[in-house]
């Protein structure tokens, strides 16, 4: 009997054994410890096997990720310059060959190895995670919402108007970015523009589940697309659908400093039911003659007796567009709209570095 149970006994302590190495494994990481150095000065050390997008966030560097991992958006980059390993397929087609020379990469893609070296710019170092509680939330079309976040911990996030804020969807733990609508005077509110989009994961949490009084993660600011305060040159914005959220924000700056530059504002929708926002506008005209408000239906309904402009936003832009060699444009949307609307531009001569724009892809 003792014969048969020895060998018994000792297969079950391998067993727990193995198991235990498992676990181990799993919560240590294959690899052991890893060193991630950024910028040369600063030292996380980890065991885990995560990306090094997820790495960062859980040590409070936010970097932005609109697509939350999915290389998809391409807005995770920073420069890897030791441990990346080598660049994954799914990275390929959103760098650039400039990035690829300088080792940047998607942190969402790759996974540290025992010492890994990164650079971050300074400035992309300011985004933080902030706990803000969701105070109105009013219909502004039938598929667009307005969300006021209050601030509650850090109780205010400063921003430059155009930069982009993320939420974070509660459950699901996916992040989506979503443009700063309001005044950048008023830090302790955040006000963001969401668009519905059918199955979208993010804005059915918004239009189906999220209520007035909810908690939700915001982190931010994030994004190179901002007013350039300090240029005196006349300004062209365009936008279409919720990409009137940004440069909501850049007119309130504007209006702040007097409406100083001369402003046109080409917004592209479908039928008047896609506008919105249409009297604060008008006032807006009424205050400041250097501003002037265009939008322009693609597919007015007969109902809408629409005697504004007409047709494409592109055709609307060049009919209505003189020389901009001196001139600086902010553009938000679409890809598609935003890729149509620059060549128009730089049909009108624009200078390449005066054209600003952030893709709601
Ligand atoms: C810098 C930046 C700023 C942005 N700012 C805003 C903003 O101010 N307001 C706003 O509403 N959105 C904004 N977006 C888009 C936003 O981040 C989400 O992508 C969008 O809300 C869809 O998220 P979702 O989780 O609901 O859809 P997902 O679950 O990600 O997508 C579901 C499906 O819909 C498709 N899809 C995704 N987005 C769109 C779209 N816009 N139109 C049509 N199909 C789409 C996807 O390809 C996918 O097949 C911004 C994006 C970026 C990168
Ligand atoms: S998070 Fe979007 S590409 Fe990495």
């Amino acid at each position: 009997m003792e014969y048969i149970l020895l060998p018994a006994v000792l297969l079950g302590i391998m067993l727990a054994i193995t198991g235990l190495i498992i676990l181990a494994d799993k919560a240590l990481g294959s690899g052991g410890l890893k060193k991630i150095v950024i910028n040369g000065t600063k030292e996380i050390e980890v065991t885990s096997d995560d990306t090094l997008l997820n790495i960062l966030s859980q040590n409070k560097i936010f970097l932005s990720s609109a697509c939350g991992g999915k290389a998809t958006c391409g807005l995770c980059k920073c420069q890897v310059t030791e441990g990346g390993g080598d660049i994954k397929p799914t990275e390929m087609s959103l760098l650039s060959a400039k990035d690829k020379e300088n080792n940047v990469r998607l942190t969402c893609q790759v996974k540290p190895t025992s010492l890994t070296k990164i650079t971050i710019p300074e400035g992309l170092l300011t985004a933080k995670e902030f706990k803000t509680k969701l105070v109105k939330m009013t219909d502004l079309t039938y598929d667009i919402k307005l969300l006021d976040f209050k601030l509650i911990s850090p109780n205010t996030m400063p921003f430059k108007p155009g930069q982009f804020a993320q939420i974070k969807v509660p459950g699901i733990d996916i992040v989506r970015a979503y443009s700063i609508a309001s005044n950048p005077s008023d830090p302790s509110h955040i006000e963001m523009i969401v668009r519905y989009v059918p199955k979208g994961q993010a804005t059915t949490y918004v239009f189906q589940a999220l209520k007035v009084g909810d908690i939700v993660t915001l982190s931010g600011p994030y994004g190179n697309f901002f007013l350039q305060e300090q240029s005196k040159r006349d300004i062209v914005c365009i936008a279409g659908g919720s990409g009137k959220a940004p440069i909501r924000s850049i007119l309130s700056r504007l209006k702040e400093q007097g409406m100083t530059r001369k402003v046109r504002y080409f917004f592209g929708a479908k039928a008047v039911r896609d506008l919105y926002y249409t009297e604060e506008m008008k006032q807006l005209q009424k205050e400041f003659p250097n501003f002037e408000y265009i939008p322009a239906l693609s597919n007015p309904l007969p109902e809408d007796k629409w005697n504004g402009a007409t047709g494409l936003i592109t055709d609307v832009l060049d009919r209505m567009t003189g020389d901009l060699t001196e001139a600086e444009a902010y553009l938000c949307g679409s890809p598609g709209m935003i890729d149509a609307c620059i060549k128009v531009l730089n049909k009108h001569q624009i200078k390449p570095a005066n054209v600003f724009y952030d893709k709601f892809a």
